[in-house]
């Protein structure tokens, strides 16, 4: 059973995913190569458990709990010695990442199960260094950001591994409130990045073409297909409205669809005029630096909400 969790490389990702697991009682090691990024990473923790206190979400002895059974450590075979899951969020290359897992499997107990959280590498490439006995304990769990907050949790199950450490794994996740989906090949993007670039890819084709603006793209999304996906999937709404529906309705739509194999022009537009999105003040739309802070706010706030109206529906 997996009681001592590490939690390898503290930056976007690796924070949120060892915040999830102390809020829940695990012990857990976070360690970065980097020290500053750590004492960062520790506010960070801080200042959204603070936030979900705030939100009701938690209690403050619960916040207060969490935060002190996270150790932050700059020694990797201290963090990972005594650990029986240990999950690297360390930055997406592959060299750096076949290295980092092969230190992992000398460091760690033989019994412990590594995670990468890689969001784009050829997961049997990654594994190329690891033992044979290794590769039959490692698999890819792919969390969304903010890691905190976002419920789905992709993981790995591509015949490297035997069934009851996949099902330890799953019960894992499930004990710390996150919602798992089975992936059984290694494609790149997994389920839910592919989803959503298919998304994204008819969205800004149709601003390219000048059917809408940015606002109504997004008003149409929201209220409506969006609407659905928080609380049904697609196929359950297809089920829903009828197969033979959406049988004629791809016929005459999708030929009519964007089905470029790159990213949109417009897009790579504003990326090279500078314009990133709110991290830059403008994106599709205008971010006044002065409400930037309130804006992420706002998002966060909309999560939690999600979050908690979905412990209904689950
Ligand atoms: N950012 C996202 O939205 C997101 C979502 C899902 C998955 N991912 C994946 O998660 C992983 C981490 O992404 P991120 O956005 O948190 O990156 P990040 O750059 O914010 O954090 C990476 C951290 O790893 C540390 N690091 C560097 N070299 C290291 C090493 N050799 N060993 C251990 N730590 C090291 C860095 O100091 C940094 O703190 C990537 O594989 C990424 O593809 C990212």
């Amino acid at each position: 059973m997996i009681k001592k969790i590490a939690v390898i490389g503290a930056g976007t990702m690796g924070h949120g995913i060892a915040e999830t697991f102390t809020l829940y009682g695990y012990s857990v090691n976070l360690f970065d190569v980097n020290a500053e990024v750590l004492e960062k990473a520790k506010q960070q923790i801080r200042e959204e458990l603070s936030g979900l206190v705030a939100e009701d979400y938690t209690s403050v002895a619960d916040a207060d709990a969490a935060l002190a059974r996270i150790e932050t450590v700059t020694d990797m075979a201290k963090a990972v010695a005594d650990r029986d899951f240990v999950i690297e969020a360390a930055p997406e290359k592959m060299e750096l990442k076949q290295q980092l897992l092969k230190s992992l499997d000398e460091l760690a107990p033989k019994h412990a199960i590594l995670a990468t959280n890689t969001s784009s590498l050829s997961f049997a490439e990654m594994c190329a260094l690891l033992s044979e006995d290794r590769k039959k304990r490692t698999m890819v769990n792919h969390w969304y950001n903010p890691a905190h907050l976002m419920p789905l949790v992709e993981l790995s199950f591509f015949g490297n591994m035997p069934a009851e450490i996949y099902e330890e794994v799953a019960a894992l996740y499930a004990s710390v409130e996150k919602q798992t989906a089975k992936v059984l090949k290694d494609v790149p993007g997994l389920i839910a990045n592919r989803i959503q670039q298919g998304v994204a890819r008819e969205a800004f084709s149709l601003i390219e073409k000048g059917v809408a603006e940015p606002a109504d793209i997004d008003i149409a999304l929201k209220f409506g297909p969006a609407f659905r996906y928080a609380t049904t999937g697609q196929l359950e709404v297809a089920d829903f409205g009828g197969l033979d529906i959406w049988c004629v309705v791809g016929d005459n739509l999708l030929q009519a669809m964007d089905n470029s194999t790159q990213a949109n022009p417009m897009l790579r537009k504003k990326v090279s005029e500078g314009k990133l999105g709110l991290k830059s003040g403008e994106g599709f739309f205008q971010y006044p630096p002065e409400k930037i802070a309130a804006i992420r706010q706002k998002f966060t706030h909309r999560l939690i909400h999600q979050l908690k109206a979905s412990r209904e529906y689950i």
